[in-house]
C-alpha cells in the first residue's frame, strides 16, 4: 500500500490574512479525514510559516521552497537550514525549475543545499524535469540523468530522507499535464536510475499542473508516490479534492 505525500508549494503568493483564512478552511474540512497513509505538506513563503502553523492542525508538515547551505553568515536576503529548522520546517524544496531558471541553480549548487539539508536532517525534495524544448529533441532522459547526477554526491546512508520530484517544465502552471503514459515512463525510469546507480528507493511525486480533475488518474500510476502541486494548493477545494483522492487510493 502506497502512503502519499501530498505537497502543497505555494511559490510567492499569499499575504497574512490569505494564509490565516486558507488555513482555518483547510482544518475544518480536513476534520473527520482518515490520514493514516497521507502525509500533509505545505511549503510556504517564509513570512507565512508562523501564520500557518498556527492556524493549521497538527496533520500537517511545513516545509521551505529553498535555503541557503551555510549555517549562518554574510548573505544577504538568504535563509539558512538552521533558520529553517528553528521555525518548524521538516521539509526543503531544493531545485526547483524556477529556482533553476531565474536564480541560475546548478548540480554543483544544488549538491551543497542537499548535502547541508541532510546534515541538518531536513528532507529535501529534490526537484527535476526536462523543458519542451528537450522533451522535443528526445533527450528528456539524458537531462534527468544528468540532474540526478547530485545523489551521488550525497551519503548513501542519508539519500533514504530525500524525495524525488518529477516536474516537466512544460506542464508546471500552464494548465499542460503530462499524459498518464508520460508520467508513468519516467516515474518509472527514475526508480530504475535510482535502483541501479544508487540501491535505493525513494518517493517520486509528480508535479506540473496537478488539480482536482486530473489527481486521481495520476496518483493511481505505479512509481508515483504524490504530488507537488503549485496553483491548486491555493484554493481549498481543489487542494481538499485531491487531498480526498489520495485517500480514496490509499
Ligand atoms: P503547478 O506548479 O501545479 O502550478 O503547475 C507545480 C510546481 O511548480 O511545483
Amino acid at each position: 500500500m502506497k502512503k502519499y505525500l501530498i505537497a502543497g508549494n505555494w511559490k510567492m503568493n499569499f499575504l497574512k490574512n490569505e494564509t490565516i483564512q486558507f488555513a482555518k478552511e483547510l482544518s475544518s474540512k480536513l476534520e473527520n479525514r482518515a490520514l493514516e497513509q497521507v502525509e500533509l505538506l505545505i511549503c510556504a513563503p517564509f513570512t507565512n510559516f508562523h501564520y500557518l502553523q498556527n492556524n493549521l492542525s497538527d496533520k500537517w508538515s511545513f516545509g521551505a521552497q529553498n535555503m541557503h547551505f551555510a549555517d549562518s553568515g554574510a548573505y544577504t536576503g538568504e535563509v539558512s537550514p538552521l533558520m529553517l529548522m528553528d521555525a518548524g520546517c521538516e521539509y526543503v524544496i531544493l531545485g526547483h525549475s524556477e529556482r533553476r531558471q531565474y536564480f541560475g541553480e546548478d548540480n554543483e549548487l544544488l549538491t551543497k543545499k542537499i548535502n547541508s539539508a541532510l546534515n541538518h536532517k531536513l528532507k529535501p525534495i529534490f526537484c527535476i524535469g526536462e523543458t519542451i524544448e528537450e522533451r522535443n529533441r528526445n533527450i528528456t532522459f539524458d537531462i534527468l540523468n544528468q540532474q540526478l547526477e547530485v545523489l551521488k554526491n550525497v551519503e548513501p546512508d542519508l539519500l533514504s530522507n530525500i524525495t524525488i520530484a518529477y516536474e516537466p517544465v512544460w506542464a508546471i502552471g500552464t494548465g499542460l499535464t503530462a499524459t498518464t503514459e508520460q508520467i508513468a515512463e519516467v516515474h518509472s525510469w527514475i526508480n530504475n536510475y535510482l535502483q541501479t546507480n544508487l540501491s535505493t528507493s525513494l518517493k517520486i511525486l509528480y508535479g506540473g499542473s496537478m488539480n482536482a480533475g486530473n489527481s486521481a488518474e495520476i496518483l493511481a500510476i505505479d512509481n508515483v508516490s504524490g504530488g507537488l502541486i503549485g496553483g491548486a494548493s491555493l484554493k481549498v477545494d481543489q487542494f481538499m479534492q485531491i487531498i480526498d483522492n489520495a485517500i480514496n487510493l490509499s
